[in-house]
C-alpha cells in the first residue's frame, strides 16, 4: 500500500472546501448540531456498547483481520471510534472539524482498508445511533441531522479514496511517461550513433537545398567539418562545380519521387582531391527533407580500372608477346644490315638522298625494336624482387641517370627531398625504370620552354610519396586514360611507358594517379611504408 501521509497537508485545503461544498448542500445549519447535541446526552452512556457491537461485525469479516493486528490495537480502535462519535454530534461544522475528517479517510486508505467496508461500516453505526435517536421526542429531526451528518462523513470518506486513486493514477502516468520518454530518448540516441557509425556519409537536406545534419563519414569523405558542412548548400560542398546542376536536379527529383534518385559524381575535398561518390536519395517518411545516402567508390572504381587494364592485357598480352618476341630476332637482324649500309655508303661518299633513305629505315627499325623492348617488359612482366631501399637515395641515382636527358631538352631540375630518407621495400631496378619514365616524360613536356622537373620524396603516415612535378603545358585531356598500353599523345611514343609505370607501381601494392593543369603536372605515386 502506497504511503499518503506526504499528501495528506497538501489536500487539506481542498478537503475543506469540498466539505463545506456537502454541508451547503445537504442544507445544514446550527439547528441540525443542537438536535445531535441534544441526541448526545443521550447516547454517550451507549458509546461503548455501540463501538463494542461494531467491531464485533467488522470481526466476523475476513478481509477486516487483513488491517487489524492485535487486540490492543482493537482496543485502541474503540477508544478512536468513542471519540469519533463525540465530535460526530457535538462539534462545530467548522474547518478543523473538515479537515479531521479527511484526515481520518487517509488513515484508512493508509492501512488499506478496502472502500468496500466503508458504506456498511457507516451504516452499522449509523443504525445504532438512529435508534436511540427514535426514543427521543424530536425524534424526526434528531434522525434527519443525524442521517445528513453520516452522509457527509461517508462522502468525505470515500473522496480520500478517489483522491488516492487520482494520486495513484498520476504517479503511474508520470512512472509510464518517463519509461516511455526514457526508450524514447534511447531509441534517439540508438539511431544517431549507427548515424555515427556507418561507412556511408548521410545527410539530411532542406527543401532551399541545405544540409540540415552531416554524419561522421561526411566529414572523412570530404574532409570537412561538420560545422563547415551543415548548414552550407549541399551541391556547393558535395560535388565539383561542373556536376551541381545535375546534383541539384537530381535532389529536386528525390523529394517526389517515393522510389529513390541515384547519381554517381565526384567532390572536392578539402584538401582537393577529388573523390567518386556513388549517390542515392530518397524522400524522408513525411517528404519535409531529402535523405541522401553517399559511397565513396574512388578506390572500388579505381580497383575496377586496375582489373578491367590488366584482364584486357592478359588476353592479348600472351599472344603478342610471343609474336613480338618471333619479331625481335629478325628486326636486330635488319639493323644490323642497315648500320652495315649506312658505314658503307658514309665510306664510299654516296649522294645525300640515299644516305638520308638508308638513315630513315634505320630510325623506323630502331624505333620498332624500341616497341618491342618495351612491349615484352609490360606484357611479360616478371614480379618485383621486394628489399628494403632509401628512396632518397635511389632517387639520387636516378637523376645523375636523367641528367644527361635533361640537359639535352634544356630542363632544370630540381630535388625536394623528405629530411630523412624513407626506406621502404621496392625492386630498385623497376622502381627506377618507373622513375626514369615519369622524368623522361616530364622533360619532354617541359621541352619547348625549357621548363623545371622536380623530383619530390615525402613520408607520409602510412606511404611514401613520390612525386614528379613539371611546370609544361599539362595533358592535352587529364581525364583521357593515359595508363592505358597503347595510348600516347607523343607521335613518337609506344604509347607502353605509362603503362609500364602503372603495373610497376600496383605490383608494389602502391598507387598512382595524376593531376594536371596549364603550368603544373605532378604524378603522384604512393608507395606502402614499412612504418606506421
Ligand atoms: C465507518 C466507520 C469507521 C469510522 C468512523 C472509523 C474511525 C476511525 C478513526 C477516528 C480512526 C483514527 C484516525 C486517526 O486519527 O489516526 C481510525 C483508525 C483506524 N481504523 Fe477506523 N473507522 C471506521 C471503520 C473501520 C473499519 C471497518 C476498520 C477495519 C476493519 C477500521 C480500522 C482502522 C484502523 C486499522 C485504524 C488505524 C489506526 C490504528 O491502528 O490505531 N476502521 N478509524
Amino acid at each position: 500500500m502506497r504511503d499518503v501521509r506526504a499528501e495528506e497537508t497538501n489536500c487539506e485545503d481542498h478537503s475543506h472546501d469540498r466539505c463545506r461544498d456537502l454541508l451547503r448542500y445537504v442544507r445544514w445549519t446550527d439547528a441540525d448540531l443542537a438536535h445531535l447535541r441534544a441526541l448526545a446526552l443521550v447516547a454517550r452512556p451507549h458509546f461503548i456498547k455501540i463501538t463494542d457491537e461494531f467491531y464485533e461485525r467488522v470481526r466476523e469479516h475476513e478481509d477486516a483481520h487483513a488491517v487489524l493486528r492485535d487486540d490492543t490495537q482493537v482496543v485502541r480502535l474503540k477508544g478512536t471510534l468513542q471519540r469519533w462519535m463525540e465530535t460526530l454530534l457535538t462539534a462545530p461544522r467548522d474547518k478543523t472539524y473538515c479537515e479531521d475528517r479527511a484526515r481520518i479517510g487517509r488513515v484508512h486508505v493508509r492501512v488499506g482498508l478496502p472502500q468496500r467496508f466503508v458504506p456498511a461500516a457507516m451504516a452499522l453505526m449509523h443504525g445504532s445511533l438512529a435508534r436511540i435517536a427514535e426514543t427521543l421526542p424530536n425524534a424526526e429531526n434528531i434522525r434527519s441531522a443525524l442521517t445528513r451528518a453520516i452522509d457527509i462523513d461517508l462522502a468525505m470518506m470515500l473522496e480520500t479514496y478517489v483522491e488516492d486513486f487520482v494520486a495513484r493514477l498520476e504517479h503511474i502516468q508520470s512512472a509510464e511517461s518517463m519509461k516511455m520518454r526514457e526508450a524514447f530518448e534511447r531509441e534517439v540516441r540508438m539511431r544517431a550513433d549507427a548515424l555515427e557509425r556507418v561507412a556511408q556519409v548521410m545527410v539530411g537536406i532542406d527543401p532551399g537545398g541545405v544540409v540540415l545534419f552531416a554524419n561522421k563519414a561526411s566529414e572523412t569523405v570530404t574532409g570537412f567539418g561538420r560545422d563547415q558542412l551543415e548548414g552550407e548548400l549541399f551541391v556547393e560542398r558535395f560535388t565539383h562545380a561542373s556536376g551541381r546542376d545535375e546534383l541539384r536536379e537530381a535532389v529536386g527529383r528525390a523529394r517526389v519521387d517515393q522510389g529513390g534518385v541515384e547519381w554517381t559524381g565526384t567532390l572536392e575535398t578539402r584538401a582537393g582531391h577529388t573523390r567518386l561518390v556513388r549517390w542515392r536519395f530518397v524522400p524522408s517518411a513525411d517528404g519535409a527533407i531529402v535523405l541522401g545516402t553517399g559511397e565513396d567508390v574512388t578506390d572500388e572504381q579505381s580497383e575496377l580500372e586496375r582489373k578491367i587494364r590488366t584482364e584486357r592485357l592478359a588476353g592479348v598480352g600472351t599472344l603478342a608477346a610471343g609474336l613480338a618476341h618471333e619479331i625481335r630476332n629478325p628486326l636486330n637482324g635488319a639493323l644490323l644490315h642497315v648500320t652495315f649500309l649506312e658505314r658503307a655508303l658514309a665510306r664510299r661518299d654516296s649522294p645525300e638522298n640515299e644516305r638520308e633513305a638508308v638513315r630513315a629505315v634505320g630510325d623506323e627499325i630502331r624505333r620498332l625494336s624500341a616497341l618491342v623492348r618495351d612491349f615484352l617488359v609490360f606484357a611479360r612482366p616478371s614480379p618485383p624482387t621486394l628489399r628494403p631501399i632509401n628512396l632518397n637515395s635511389l632517387c639520387v641515382r636516378t637523376l645523375s641517370i636523367f641528367e644527361g636527358d635533361a640537359r639535352a631538352v634544356g630542363a632544370s631540375v630540381r630535388q625536394d627531398f623528405a629530411p630523412e630518407d624513407p626506406s621502404i621495400n621496392a625492386d630498385s631496378d623497376k622502381l627506377q625504370q618507373v622513375l626514369l619514365n615519369l622524368l623522361r616524360n616530364a622533360a619532354e613536356a617541359v621541352s619547348s620552354k625549357k621548363g623545371t622537373v622536380t623530383l619530390r620524396t615525402r613520408r607520409r603516415p602510412r606511404h611514401a610519396l613520390v612525386e614528379v612535378e613539371d611546370d609544361g603545358p599539362g595533358l592535352p585531356s587529364p581525364e583521357a586514360p593515359i595508363f592505358d598500353a597503347f595510348y600516347s599523345t607523343k607521335p613518337n611514343g609506344t604509347g607502353l611507358g605509362l603503362a609500364i609505370v602503372h603495373r610497376i607501381i600496383s605490383d608494389h601494392g602502391g598507387t598512382i594517379e595524376v593531376e594536371s593543369a596549364a603550368g603544373r603536372t605532378v604524378f603522384r605515386v604512393l608507395l606502402p611504408a614499412t612504418w606506421g
